[in-house]
């Protein structure tokens, strides 16, 4: 049976990640932070409650003691660094906090994997909020993209890539990133755009709220699925070779456009409800995101399954659900 060890597995991310690998006979072993309302600790893990394969134990990757403990004890097949502090707007508020967790915090899981655990192969949850600024001339990102981070969750991240990389080299360590574009599902966090804007369109569609307040609607994002993106992480670990790939749908579509499509599902028009309030904008905006993984398909034949209707019917129908069952 093979052994994954997962930091973040409480996450949108880590929760799919775990349900996948279980079905695929993985031993799960996972690192929740301590919180102080015990019951938001395991929200998105319920169906992996009863499971006798996972195993979760309290561990930070800012406290390098938890992580030397348990890849000492465990000496996992496969790592998958997924904790970050992930919220790009927050980063601007508690920059030093997000640096912490998304930067040094990669250095702390790195060096512990090479010092209890190097046959493992790592993972590292890099991001398309790295390219920043930059687009290549015909408006995609690819692995070969120069990064021009905007924000200090890009930079962080930056930083924990380019560590990655150095590791594989120096120390000859499996390591890989994966550059995931925005990815969502009914677990994303309701303070991430799509979630908020179906959220917020179901609850003016039931009467319970009258107005949608957002920031910036004419930044583009490339949106795939969760369940798509966790298996390209799987794939990237199963490749020969340490190397970088950047996931992506290749489609790209602005807020205004997201706007649309979300409440016209529920007959609603979106001008009528769609506001803009200037706390929501950000210092220095990502513009547009639209992602080339020519090479991810070719080398681990991966490619989105879900698409971008399918997406928004599911998380539409979950935020339905959710105030219908409480009515
Ligand atoms: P998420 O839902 O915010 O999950 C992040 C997880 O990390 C949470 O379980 C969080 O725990 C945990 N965490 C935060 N700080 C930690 C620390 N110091 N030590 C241990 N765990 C910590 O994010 P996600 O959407 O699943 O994303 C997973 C990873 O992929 C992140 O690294 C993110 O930056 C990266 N990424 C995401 C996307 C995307 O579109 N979703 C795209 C590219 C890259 P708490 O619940 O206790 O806070
Ligand atoms: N969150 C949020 N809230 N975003 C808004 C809002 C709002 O009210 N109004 C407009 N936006 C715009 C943001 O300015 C941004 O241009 C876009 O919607 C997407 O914002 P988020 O959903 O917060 O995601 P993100 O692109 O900043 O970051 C996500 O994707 C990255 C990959 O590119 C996160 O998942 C990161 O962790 C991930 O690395």
């Amino acid at each position: 049976m093979k052994k994954a060890f997962i930091t973040g597995i409480g996450g949108q991310d880590g929760s799919y990640l775990s349900e996948y690998l279980l079905k695929k006979n993985y031993k799960i072993y996972g690192i929740i932070r301590r919180n102080s309302i015990t019951e938001h600790q395991k929200n998105r893990l319920e169906s992996l409650d009863n499971s006798k394969n996972v195993e979760l134990a309290y561990g930070d990757v800012e406290d390098r003691s938890s992580l030397d403990n348990l890849l000492k004890k465990i000496k996992p097949d496969e790592i998958y660094n997924l904790a970050a502090q992930s919220h790009v707007k927050v980063s601007f508020d508690v920059p030093e906090y997000t640096i912490k967790t998304n930067a040094l915090g990669v250095f702390n899981i790195l060096e512990a994997f090479k010092a209890n655990s190097p046959k493992s192969k790592f993972y590292q949850a890099s991001s398309s909020e790295m390219f920043g600024r930059s687009v290549d001339k015909d408006g995609y990102q690819r692995e070969t993209t120069r990064f021009e981070p905007v924000s200090p969750y890009g930079c962080a991240k930056v930083f924990a890539f380019n560590l990655v990389k150095h590791y594989r080299h120096a120390y000859k360590l499996f390591c890989s990133n994966g550059i995931l574009f925005n990815h969502e599902s009914p677990r994303r966090g309701s303070n991430f755009v799509t979630s908020k804007v179906i959220k917020t369109a179901v609850e003016i569609k039931l009467g319970l709220t009258k107005k949608l307040y957002l920031g910036n609607l004419d930044s583009y994002r490339d949106w795939g699925h969760s369940k798509d993106y966790v298996r390209a992480m799987h794939l990237i670990l199963k490749n020969s070779n340490p190397d970088d790939f950047v996931i992506a749908t290749g489609y790209s579509k602005s807020i205004r456009e997201l706007c649309k499509i979300v409440f016209d599902n529920l007959d609603l028009d979106y001008k009528k409800y769609v506001r803009q309030n200037k706390k929501f904008l950000r210092p220095e905006e990502l513009k547009y995101l639209r992602g080339d993984s020519k090479k991810a398909k070719k080398i681990l034949k991966w490619k989105p399954e879900i698409s971008f209707q399918e997406m928004i019917e599911e998380i539409t129908e979950f935020w339905l659900n959710h105030y219908n069952a409480k009515t």
